[in-house]
């Protein structure tokens, strides 16, 4: 075990480990550690199981679900085809934080893809999920591990205050990226881009074609997307968020100060308050913390959240104003 005890060293004690693999072999479900976000588990195979997850999460019955897989053959037995652009994607970026949408194979599950005809697959990048994917032998289904609608969970901390001792969780330490995954679909012609995540546009397109026009920022939040999951708000505190600019700093640290019920996160304000949270400066950093700050902010119970929109020009901060925006269309 330990590999798998690698990230934070206090993870991964090989019993709760083998509880998993015997409590996702009988049909239930187990929260497990992932890159991006914890994810809720079951066997894909089972559709008994896959439909507890839409019932815990109460998700959309037509929102289909990613599955998680342990290397590249057990992601090629659920598709019809594997395409030589997801070789090369699986090559370059996993294991990793990167969800390709596929033809699927006739024997998955419907209630996985939602009764749709491709399937979605993905390597996650975390030393205890690799070694339960192993040792279980199947494909786990794996959605972010919080009620549909609401702030994914970073830490094993925020699904617990979601399902309580409701599903065992497997502790594996606050989540290195922060944000979901990447969600590129390969069929005929370029690959498409229906969920931004921390690998760009610009990478995938370094090792497959990938369709231009997903790639501006309005792109997958807007319009037509062929991803369920994109078309309603997401990502939303109970706690009403609204995005302000940087011009408006003033305002808003006016208000603050002024006792106003709110919290305000933001990466440039200069000033010490208990309710103002400074967000890291670089985008990656911005990713990783985003989550654990709107879950701490919505604790407090303000009356809204102020955000300040990061304003840099590159493709991570691009998925992350996507998650913003979302969570402030609440
Ligand atoms: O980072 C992640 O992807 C996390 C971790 C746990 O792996 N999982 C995750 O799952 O974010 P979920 O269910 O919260 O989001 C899955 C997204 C949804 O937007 C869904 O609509 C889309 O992927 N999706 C799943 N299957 C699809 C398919 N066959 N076609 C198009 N979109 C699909
Ligand atoms: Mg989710």
């Amino acid at each position: 075990m330990t590999d798998a005890s690698d990230r934070t060293g206090n993870v991964g004690n090989a019993a709760a480990l083998d509880d998993a693999v015997r409590l996702l072999r009988s049909g239930g479900l187990v929260v497990f550690p992932t890159e991006t976000v914890y994810g809720l588990g079951a066997d894909a195979l089972n559709p008994d199981a896959v439909a507890k997850v839409y019932e815990l999460k109460q998700r959309p019955a037509n929102n289909p679900l990613i599955v998680h897989v342990a290397d590249t053959a057990s992601a090629r037995s659920l598709v019809a085809s594997w395409p030589s652009a997801a070789e090369l994607l699986a090559e370059r970026f996993w294991p990793g934080p990167l969800t390709m949408v596929l033809d699927r194979a006739a024997h998955v599950p419907h209630a996985v893809s939602a009764g749709g005809p491709t399937i979605a697959v993905r390597c996650p990048d975390h030393p205890l999920t690799l070694e339960l994917l192993r040792r279980i032998g199947r494909p786990l289904v794996g959605p972010s591990a919080n009620a549909s609608g609401t702030v994914s969970p970073t830490t094993a901390e925020h699904v617990r205050a979601w399902l309580g001792d409701r599903v065992p969780v497997l502790d594996g330490g606050p989540c290195a990226r922060g944000i979901e995954s990447t969600v590129v679909r390969l069929g005929a012609g370029p690959a498409a881009v229906l969920r931004p995540g921390v690998i760009t546009p610009r990478e995938i397109g370094a090792v497959v074609a990938v369709d231009e026009s997903e790639q501006d920022e309005a792109g997958p939040g807007e319009g037509p997307v062929p991803s369920p999951g994109m078309l309603r708000r997401h990502y939303s505190p109970r706690t009403p968020v609204r995005l302000f600019e940087p011009s408006q700093r003033r305002a808003v640290l006016d208000r603050l100060e002024g006792g106003a019920s709110v919290v305000v996160l933001s990466p440039g304000m200069a000033v010490e308050h208990e309710r103002l949270v400074r967000m890291p400066a670089d985008p990656e950093g911005y990713a990783r913390e985003l989550y654990a700050a709107l879950h701490r902010a919505d604790g407090i119970k303000a009356e809204a959240i102020l955000i300040e929109l990061p304003q840099g020009e590159s493709q991570v901060w691009n998925a992350i104003r996507d998650r913003l925006r979302r969570a402030a269309s609440g």
